[in-house]
């Protein structure tokens, strides 16, 4: 099972994933950072004590953030980097070639984990097991040191079981106070698959609801730190996204405190399901890029 010990990076604890590897469980977003902007965000980050960055070909700044990493003086192998496979690159010479891309422009040999973006059943006649094979190409070449996907329902989690020996390292969903997406997380536990929580606070969303903002008051945090350190004692690996420096240093300390357990109670009663999520539904998602 995925587990926490502490790293020698700072205060961060690190996931243990299911490939020998590990994963810090905080990280930097950079999902709608503008290509201009992402090179000093990330930079900023970095400088607070971050050391994993998520960022994907669809968000258009891997560049910027291999010139952000590069900028900050740190090693290469003190940063973990995450990118994931764009949609309409999933066809085996498709995905190489996408692949070869993200490690040109990150201007790095390897990445420490690439996904599958999406798993776009009602494309290419519903086959992700293919994309998912070739993923396993760039894991046994050393090129991505972890392999993973994301946006995976169960069944689309049960068919890569069915097609692959290879498990995934992570699955990485939308889940946050109003979408606990708990039929997923409690697939990727039992199969020994670290949860990814995307837009950890539902983009801002979640943070004036009067249970979060009441908690936040009696313990003197902001909304933002309450859910994710809700985040953090769930589990669930999480990459909070902001351009603005006050809020990537807040969104950093969440290791000084802790939630009681009747707190992380009334935040999971927050769940509204379907109804709460705010992103694509990954039965239907089928966008490519044009
Ligand atoms: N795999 C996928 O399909 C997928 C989909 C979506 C996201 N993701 C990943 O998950 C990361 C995070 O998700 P996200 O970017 O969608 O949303 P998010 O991190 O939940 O929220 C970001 C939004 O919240 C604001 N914010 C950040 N910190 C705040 C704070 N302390 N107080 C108040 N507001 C704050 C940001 O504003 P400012 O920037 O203006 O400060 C921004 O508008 C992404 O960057 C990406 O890496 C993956």
């Amino acid at each position: 099972m995925s587990s926490t010990s502490h790293t020698n990076k700072g205060a961060i604890p690190a996931i243990a994933l299911n490939d020998g590897r590990t994963i810090p469980q905080l990280g930097f977003g950079v999902f709608q950072i503008d290509p201009a902007d992402t090179a000093r965000a990330v930079g900023q980050a970095l400088d607070v004590g971050y050391r994993h960055i998520d960022t994907a070909q669809m968000y258009g700044n891997e560049k910027e953030v291999g010139e952000g990493v590069r900028a900050s003086g740190l090693d290469r192998g003190d940063v973990f980097i995450t990118s994931k496979l764009n949609n309409g690159f999933h066809q085996p010479d498709d995905a190489r070639r996408a692949f070869e891309k993200t490690l040109s422009d990150l201007k790095s040999d390897y990445v420490d984990l690439f996904l599958i973006h999406w798993p776009l059943p009602t494309l290419y006649d519903g086959d992700f097991e293919s994309t998912w094979k070739t993923l396993e190409e760039f894991h046994r070449d050393g090129r991505a040191r972890s392999i993973g996907v994301s946006n995976f329902q169960v069944d689309h989690l049960e068919r890569l079981a069915a097609a692959s020996d290879v498990v995934p390292a992570v699955n990485q969903i939308e889940l946050h106070p109003y979408l606990l997406n708990e039929e997923v997380r409690t697939y990727d536990h039992a199969h020994d698959i670290a949860t990814q929580a995307w837009s950890p606070i539902a983009q801002g969303n979640v943070l004036d609801d009067p249970v979060i903002t009441g908690i936040a008051d009696e313990l003197g945090r902001s909304p933002a730190q309450v859910v994710l350190r809700w985040h953090i004692q769930r589990a669930n690996i999480v990459f909070p996204k902001s351009t603005t420096p006050a809020r990537i240093k807040e969104n950093f300390e969440l290791f000084d405190f802790e939630l009681a357990a009747d707190d992380v109670a009334k935040i999971d009663a927050l769940d509204r399901g379907e109804a709460g999520r705010t992103g694509p539904n990954p039965d239907v998602f089928d966008r490519i890029p044009t």
